[in-house]
């Protein structure tokens, strides 16, 4: 912990055009948050720090991105892309407020930690006015290069403007600084651009510093820390370092995960123990998973909480607003959105529940779909405790199954059920003893003939349908319209 103030500029204006895409480069996901949330992310936070935010001309959204991330963010527009230094300065006002340490990253270097961020302050805490991360680069290609002699760090040198023995240098600048505070303006103020480029270079803040006496000091840490990302090739690789990083974490905090590479996990993914993950699971933003719960291969949850013990998949998905209580069971191609379900519901298979409540122990049946929009609007479905909604049935919302109701296979159901009622809604079944095997025999040789009872069909049909005709005899042996209807009249009316 520091008890010296800080300040942490993020510079977000760069345009990203190499990412071939219509969405700014630092709104861009790893592991299902924007590249510039994890950076903010990194950043000290608390007491006696703060945050500025360098974004493009008519960038809002990486403002509102910014501040979503951090309400006690300040926006800076740097309205011209004059280089790293210039955006830097764009934060002039924020800087000038005097924070003892400021510190300085890049929006698209998604995989900087906050440890990293903090051991930068180390060499500012021992006198140095500038302190830089490098890193050893397996292809140094692009980077700027550290200049050291011995551990002074003398300079750092753009690939551009580099001499053939500087090139051959393998230390690398992250691209991450620290200024002291007290000398921070001084030297930012004294930046030119006589170089290659003719852009305002802040990696000059190291000969500058020299110049003035002041001491630079460069950190070293690991190059997938500071990956820079330029490519949807590189933003790809990130995620696999990121994904690594955090099934890691996963596993040092007992989570099983029974086949790491297969599993995606978010920054923000909670575990409590005994949590088992199988192959092939995707974990979107904000999931809690309470202890003991399992989640069955396949499954895709974004924005949910699991419950103590509950069960997901396998190929469930469990999407924005899903609330699993202790011991539910969402079972196969089952889909929950905006739903609550009690302790002990149980969803096995192949259902739609979205905007819902669903009471502790209620029961729903395979094929079971609430059908929340009309075209026009959402509404929502209640399912009292205990409910038991039997297969294939429609609950059209709004509306309400009340507590310990059956709700009969294959209805749909417009209308709310009372507690403990029976609501059914289906035609009435027919059927024609022996029907079948005069219409096998019929087919296999002309031996007898349909409608007309064969010998061993000796009792009489209590339900009559009508005789098939000669015209209808190739037809499969469906109910005609008026039949079901004569049926109908004389069942006794149903509860609806
Ligand atoms: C920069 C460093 C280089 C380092 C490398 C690490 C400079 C001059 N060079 O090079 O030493 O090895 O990063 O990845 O700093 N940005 C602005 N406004 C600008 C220019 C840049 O906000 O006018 C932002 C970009 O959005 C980006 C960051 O600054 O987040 C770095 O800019 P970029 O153009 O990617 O610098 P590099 O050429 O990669
Ligand atoms: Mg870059």
């Amino acid at each position: 912990m520091q008890n010296k103030s800080s300040l942490t500029i993020v510079l977000a204006a760069g345009e990203g055009t190499r990412m071939r895409s219509k969405l700014p480069k630092v709104l861009h996901p790893v592991a299902g948050q924007s590249l510039l949330a994890h950076v903010v992310g990194a950043a000290p936070k608390g007491k006696g720090t703060s945050l500025a935010v360098v974004v493009g001309p008519d960038r809002q959204d990486v403002a509102d991105e910014a501040r979503r991330v951090r309400a006690d963010a300040d926006v800076f527009v740097q309205t011209e892309r004059l280089g790293t230094a210039h955006a830097v300065l764009a934060a002039r006002a924020a800087i000038a407020k005097g924070a003892d340490h400021i510190l300085i990253a890049f929006g698209d270097t998604p995989l900087i930690s906050a440890a990293t961020l903090e051991r930068m302050r180390t060499p500012l805490n021992g006198g140095a006015a500038v302190a830089v991360l490098g890193f050893r680069a397996a292809d140094p290609t692009g980077y700027g290069r550290l200049l050291l002699n011995g551990d002074r760090l003398i300079a750092i040198r753009e690939e551009a403007d580099a001499s053939e023995a500087e090139r051959k240098v393998r230390l690398c600048n992250a691209g991450v600084m620290a200024l002291d505070g007290k000398t921070a303006l001084k030297i930012l103020d004294r930046i030119g651009k006589a170089n290659k480029k003719n852009e305002y270079y802040l990696p000059d803040a190291v000969a500058i510093a020299n110049e003035l006496g002041l001491k630079a000091a460069a950190i070293e840490t690991d190059e997938d820390e500071v990956r820079g990302i330029n490519t949807k090739a590189q933003l790809a690789e990130a995620e696999q370092v990121m994904q690594t990083r955090l099934c890691q974490q996963a596993l040092d905090a007992g989570v099983t995960i029974i086949a790491p590479e297969t599993v995606f996990l978010a920054t923000d993914t909670t575990f409590g123990s005994d949590v088992v993950i199988e192959p092939f699971v995707v974990i979107g933003p904000g999931v809690t998973i309470a202890d003991g719960a399992v989640i069955h291969s396949f499954s895709h949850v974004s924005h949910a909480t699991i419950g103590k013990n509950a069960s997901v998949g396998p190929y469930a998905r469990l999407r924005p607003g899903t609330s699993l209580g202790e011991g539910v069971r969402i079972g196969n191609f089952v889909e929950v959105k905006a739903a609550t379900l009690g302790a002990g519901a149980k969803a096995n298979h192949l259902s739609y529940i979205g905007d819902a409540s669903v009471g502790a122990n209620a029961n729903i049946g395979a094929g079971t779909i609430t059908c929340n929009y009309d075209g026009f609007g959402k509404h929502r479905t209640e399912i009292g405790a205990g409910a038991f909604i039997g297969t294939n049935s429609s609950l059209v919302a709004p509306v309400k199954i009340g507590v310990g109701a059956y709700i009969g296979s294959g209805s749909v159901v417009t209308r709310n059920v009372p507690d403990d009622a029976l609501a059914l809604e289906r035609s009435e079944q027919t059927v024609r003893p022996g029907w079948a095997k005069r219409f096998r025999e019929m087919k296999q040789g002309g031996k007898g003939k349909p409608g007309v009872k064969s010998e061993t069909d000796k009792k009489p049909a209590k339900m009559k349908g009508p005789a098939v005709s000669a015209k209808t005899a190739n037809k499969p042996p469906v109910k005609k319209a008026a039949s079901k209807a004569a049926s109908r009249k004389k069942t006794p009316k149903r509860a609806r």
